[in-house]
């Protein structure tokens, strides 16, 4: 057998019922660290290998394995890291297993730097870890690493697991030595509790069994430790959260709550406020297939009934009234970011917390952590795998937890907009501002009497497009049409603006996502004054021309893609940039070595190479009018 084990082996003989509880646990470690090896080991030595299995596993150690005589454990495990150096993107490998004391899921992820992502994921689903040390090697900055992620997850459980000490003549000196420099450095991560166990883990000491060579040593074997730890992660001991997963109405006279208990216990009769609106009722009834209920806990799927009817959506969280989640629209998260395209302050993502999905901004990045050192770093943005504090903004308030309070509602994921896949994942730290003391300002002169005295719609006419290729004149000739018609207007262009307002912004992508969110909110406010305001910007990203888009109401934002091909703007180069830009004077410039992302579904478009200017400030006209944006 040269494969991988099948991810599910299901345990038949000798196997008691399991006196505890399911235990997930993660390894942490590479391959050179004998992480195959322990794998392999422990499923061998809870007997789980059939012995065809065994048969192929002698026959390929002898063939391709590095342990002599011996039986390579590895390779029963190995096959997964083949795949890996193949490219075969595997996520995270969960391996079942079984003992007659527990039962056993292993998430094994590969060790290296570029799999932090990975780490991540088996590690939000893992109640302990096994992190493993070379003794010859001892603590790594990948150890490091490993740890901060692992306590980042919320894990609080570590079995430090010194493998290889035969090759370090089963010292304990070399033990303690190792043991001692792991606990200066893990004090400051919070685990609940670290157990050190020296291992071959080639040989089997102290795995499942005791070691005859190591008297010196008398504490549990690893798999003694894994099948007696305690690791409830006490979410049924955590305030009762019910995210709102879907209302079920199936008739008039019938209306609950469906979804998963997230954490602690409700019963009958006991009073519950939805988070966000605060209103509250009591509980009547808990509905499942098999019948009602009387109380429920964390982990059940059940229907909720109220006393009374409330207004409640997808995504709302019922709480117990006298213990309810923060309800806020900004907070502190530290954000692990796993995709390709880097995170940009400023950018509008969807995160979803809970059952609920609402837009949201990192607002400022604290710093970055050097996971390795857990140095903070100033940073602008965080690239594919790199761990950030942030400070973030949801447009609407959202009910939380910080992490370490509660791992089920402190935990979020930030998805991208354009291709809807996971960027981030987000541990909470603490809420920063309580949105019910945020209320907007109402003012009494309005939309309405604004829009009459001005005698049209306000709305923001938004010129996208490569530098050189007309926007600006374009956009004054409007401008000029429009107050000779006696419109109330304002041109904000690049130019202009970045000499001002965003007189400390640069070119780089992150400097460009805040320059066109601060541009949006001021346009916002002059379409509010009731102004045609008309903005001239590159503004190279989808991300952001939708961001202000949605800051304003429906038809107020009017695309208008100039386009002018990259060839005829570098002819033009009116500002002679573009011949800089070539001549490597000046980076990041648009077309040349930073990206520019046309328009998909503009309101208009200027074919600007075969257009005048004049007939191109006639068609934006024209689009007014016919938007009734304009008489
Ligand atoms: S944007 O990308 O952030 O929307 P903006 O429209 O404000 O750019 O500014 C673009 C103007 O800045 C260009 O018309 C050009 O005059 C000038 N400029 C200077 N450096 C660059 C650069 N690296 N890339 C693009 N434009 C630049």
């Amino acid at each position: 057998m040269t494969g991988p084990l099948p991810a599910e082996v299901v345990v038949s003989a000798g196997a008691r019922g399991p006196t505890r509880g399911l235990l997930r646990f993660l390894t942490c470690g590479s391959v050179d660290d004998g992480k195959s090896t322990l794998i392999g080991r422990l499923l061998y030595d809870s007997k789980l290998i059939h012995d065809d299995q065994l048969d192929a596993l002698r026959r390929d150690s002898r063939r391709h394995g590095t342990t002599g005589d011996d039986m390579d454990l590895a390779l029963l495990v190995d096959g997964l890291e083949a795949e890996r150096e193949q490219g075969i993107t595997i996520d995270v490998a969960y391996r079942f297993f079984s003992t007659p004391r527990r039962s056993f899921i292993v998430a094994d992820t590969p060790g290296h730097e570029q799999y932090t992502r990975n780490m991540a994921t088996g590690a939000s689903n893992s109640e302990a870890a096994v992190i493993l040390i070379d003794a010859r090697k001892g603590v790594l900055t990948q150890t490091r690493r490993h740890s901060y992620i692992c306590a980042l997850l919320g894990i609080r459980h570590v079995a430090l697991a010194v493998n290889k000490i035969d090759l370090a003549d089963f010292s304990a000196e070399r033990f303690h030595h190792i043991v001692g420099d792991y606990f200066g450095f893990a004090a400051t991560l919070g685990f609940a509790s670290v157990t050190p166990i020296p291992i071959s883990a080639r040989f089997g000491d102290n795995v499942a069994a005791p070691s005859a060579r190591m008297s010196w040593y008398d504490g549990p074997t690893l798999l003694e430790y894994l099948e007696t730890l305690d690791a409830d992660h006490g979410l049924a001991g955590r305030p009762f959260r019910f995210p709102v997963q879907w209302v079920n109405r199936p008739d008039l006279d019938f209306r609950g709550y469906s979804g998963t208990v997230a954490s602690g216990s409700i019963a009958l009769g006991d009073r519950v406020a939805v988070a966000a609106s605060g209103r509250e009722s009591a509980l009547a009834r808990i509905v499942t297939a098999d019948g009602d209920l009387r109380a429920a806990s964390a982990g059940d799927a059940v229907t909720l009934v109220l006393a009374d009817d409330l207004d409640i959506a997808r995504g709302d969280v019922i709480a117990r009234a006298d213990a309810r989640p923060e309800v806020v629209d900004q907070f502190a998260a530290h954000v692990l970011w796993m995709a390709e395209d880097p995170m940009l302050p400023g950018r509008s993502y969807l995160i979803r917390i809970g059952t609920k999905y609402v837009p949201a901004r990192v607002t400022s990045l604290k710093h970055k952590v050097d996971v390795s050192t857990l140095e903070h770093i100033a940073a602008k943005t965080l690239a594919l795998n790199e761990i950030g504090l942030c400070n973030l903004a949801t447009a609407t308030p959202v009910a939380l937890d910080p992490y370490a309070e509660n791992r089920a509602t402190g935990a979020f994921i930030l998805i991208d907009r354009f291709n809807n896949a996971t960027a981030g994942a987000g541990m909470i730290t603490f809420g920063l501002r309580r949105a019910t003391n945020v209320h907007r300002q109402s003012l009494t002169i309005d939309r309405e009497s604004r829009m009459r005295r001005n005698g049209h719609r306000p709305a923001i006419l938004w010129f996208t497009g490569l530098s050189g290729s007309g926007k600006s004149t374009i956009a004054n000739l409007v401008e000029k049409a429009l107050h000779a018609q006696g419109a109330h207007t304002y041109l904000l262009d690049g130019d202009n603006v970045r000499q001002g307002l965003n007189r400390d912004l640069g070119f780089t992508d992150a400097d460009r996502v805040e320059n066109i969110r601060r541009v949006g909110e001021v346009a916002r406010l002059f379409v509010d004054a009731g102004l045609i305001v008309l903005c001239s910007f590159i503004s190279p990203f989808r991300a952001e021309r939708r961001m202000v888009r949605e800051l304003v109401g429906p038809g107020e934002f009017v695309e208008i893609f100039v386009d002018t091909p990259l060839e005829e703007c570098i002819r033009r180069d009116p500002k002679g940039l573009y011949a800089r830009a070539r001549a490597g004077k000046i980076t990041h410039f648009t077309g040349i070595d930073s990206p520019y992302e046309p328009p998909e579904d503009p309101e208009l478009v200027i074919a600007a190479r075969e257009t005048t200017p004049e007939d191109g400030a006639q068609q934006v006209i024209a689009v007014l009018k016919a938007k009734q944006i304009i008489a």
